[in-house]
């Protein structure tokens, strides 16, 4: 077992959790704004990061130094878990062995786009939880060119074999390209909605998770999240989502 980390002064480790400078922390810890283990703290407060859970305006905020959330663009033919039993490669032999991450909910074998991975075990279980699930937004290209009513009925809800979809945002962006929101994470989801309304999906690809986007972002290609998107999707993921707005933040390069 390594040994805990010894505390230090609360105003350092938010500022290292990118929340501004130290003097700005100092000013959320005199202004009540800052709990740590649901205690609002006080100016000489030390904590220790890996033991402490520390909330900004009700945040969580990741302060622990040994967390890393990666965004990943996943090319098609890459398995979303662990390990595979046929060989193919996966989503982990995309992204630094160590220290171990996982991936934040799954992407179907042959779905592109945005995947988080993180050792951040808290914020996976408040991304993953369905009463905090955030929005998630596809690109689906289609079979033949949806009509009018096909696409009210994806937004209104679909009848799958495990029940009614909820209320979905869809858009025709091109004859055949749909943009779907969804924020349920059931299996196939969107191939089997699109399936349901006669139009078999040709090709899914995932452009945003809550408020994470990046076009430029290359298939295969990973890189850390800025303080700032961790703050965003942190508030996204306390149901409170609509607000999290992504202005840089003192640390963001
Ligand atoms: N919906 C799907 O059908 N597949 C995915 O990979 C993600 C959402």
């Amino acid at each position: 077992m390594s040994e805990p980390d010894p505390p230090e002064r609360l105003q350092k480790v938010l500022a290292r959790a990118g929340l501004g400078s130290r003097r700005t922390c100092e000013d959320l810890i005199v202004a009540g704004r800052v709990r740590v283990d649901g205690k609002v703290a006080t100016l000489g407060d030390r904590v220790a990061a890996d033991a402490a859970s520390v909330e900004v305006d009700g945040v969580p905020i990741a302060i622990d130094p040994t967390l890393v959330h990666y965004l990943l663009n996943k090319p098609p033919g890459v398995v979303t878990t662990a390990s595979d039993t046929h060989g193919r490669p996966t989503v982990l032999g995309l992204v630094p062995a160590e220290p171990l991450v996982h991936p934040v909910g799954r992407l179907d074998l042959d779905t592109e786009g945005l995947l988080l991975l993180t050792n951040d075990g808290a914020l996976t279980h408040r991304l993953t939880h369905p009463s905090f699930a955030v929005d998630k937004e596809y690109l689906a290209e289609v079979s033949g060119s949806p009509s009018r009513g096909a696409v009210r009925s994806l937004r209104e809800g679909i009848e799958l074999d495990d029940g009614l979809t909820a209320p979905a945002t869809v858009a025709l962006v091109e004859r055949n390209v749909l943009r779907i929101v969804i924020h349920e994470g059931r299996n196939r989801q969107v191939r089997r909605m699109c399936a349901a309304v006669g139009h078999p999906v040709v090709r899914l690809v995932r452009t945003r998770i809550g408020p994470i986007r990046d076009a430029d972002l290359r298939p295969g290609v990973w890189r850390e999240l800025t303080q700032t998107e961790l703050r965003a999707l942190e508030q996204a993921a306390t149901g409170s989502g609509a607000a999290a707005g992504l202005h840089p933040g003192p640390n963001d390069p």
